[in-house]
């Protein structure tokens, strides 16, 4: 069985869906452990709950953010995954984090990036007036929100929503465009080569997979 090590900062829903997808068979993995960088983060609950290691690490205790890194590295490595599942996990990751786990570690982001790295980008595309906006799911690099794009979900916008209702929105996307690339990773589809993502050996457009293309 293949193992996953999740990485949060928060609710958890992300997480939830991966336990979800676990359990209903449309992920032969793992959850090996969830680990996050706030002990308040709701998500650690909910792993307790469905029986899965979860740790919390405290950044103050730690000198600085490569002390921090490290002891996260000695955390996840301790549980020996496949795949680091970012799912909400609000923190900036060295680069020695980063280089750690290069073409194993992948991140959600509520944005069709390159459009919106960062925070409060639901906030962003309702100020802005987009008609459209979504989630990406990509590699991660040591740019931040940057790794090449895998998959996107894309949602229109009509503009008379809250940022709350937005991301509510999104984040219902998320909750099956996740687990789906988690399951391409698992199956040994996708892979990180010479910064580029690629599925089924072929090299993915910048905006990740399209529809239009002959995957299923
Ligand atoms: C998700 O919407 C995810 O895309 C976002 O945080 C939310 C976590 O929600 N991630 C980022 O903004 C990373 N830059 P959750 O805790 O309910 O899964």
């Amino acid at each position: 069985m293949k193992k996953l090590v999740i990485l949060i900062s928060g609710t958890g829903s992300n997480l939830q869906a991966i336990i979800h997808a676990c359990r209903s068979g449309l992920l032969a993995a793992e959850i090996s452990a969830v680990v996050s960088n706030k002990a308040s983060a709701g998500g650690l609950d909910y792993a307790r709950q469905a029986g899965i290691p979860a740790l919390s690490l405290d950044p103050s205790a730690f000198a600085d953010r490569q002390q921090f890194d490290r002891q996260m590295m000695a955390e996840i490595d301790n549980f020996h995954p496949d795949l680091v599942v970012l799912a909400g996990y609000m923190r900036i990751l060295s680069p020695e984090f980063v280089a750690r786990y290069a073409g194993r570690m992948i991140n959600v982001h509520p944005s069709l990036l390159p459009a919106y790295p960062g925070l409060h980008t639901h906030r962003q595309v309702l100020e802005n007036g987009d008609s459209e906006h979504g989630s990406s799911v990509h590699f991660v690099t040591e740019e931040l929100d940057g790794g090449p794009v895998i998959l996107q979900s894309r949602i229109p916008v009509s503009g008379d929503e809250t940022e709350q209702q937005l991301q509510a929105r999104v984040k219902a996307e998320e909750h099956t465009l996740y687990p789906r690339v988690i399951r391409w990773f698992l199956e040994g589809r996708l892979a990180l080569r010479d910064n580029q993502a690629w599925l089924d050996n072929t090299p993915l457009p910048p905006g990740g997979y399209c529809p239009e293309h002959a995957y299923r």
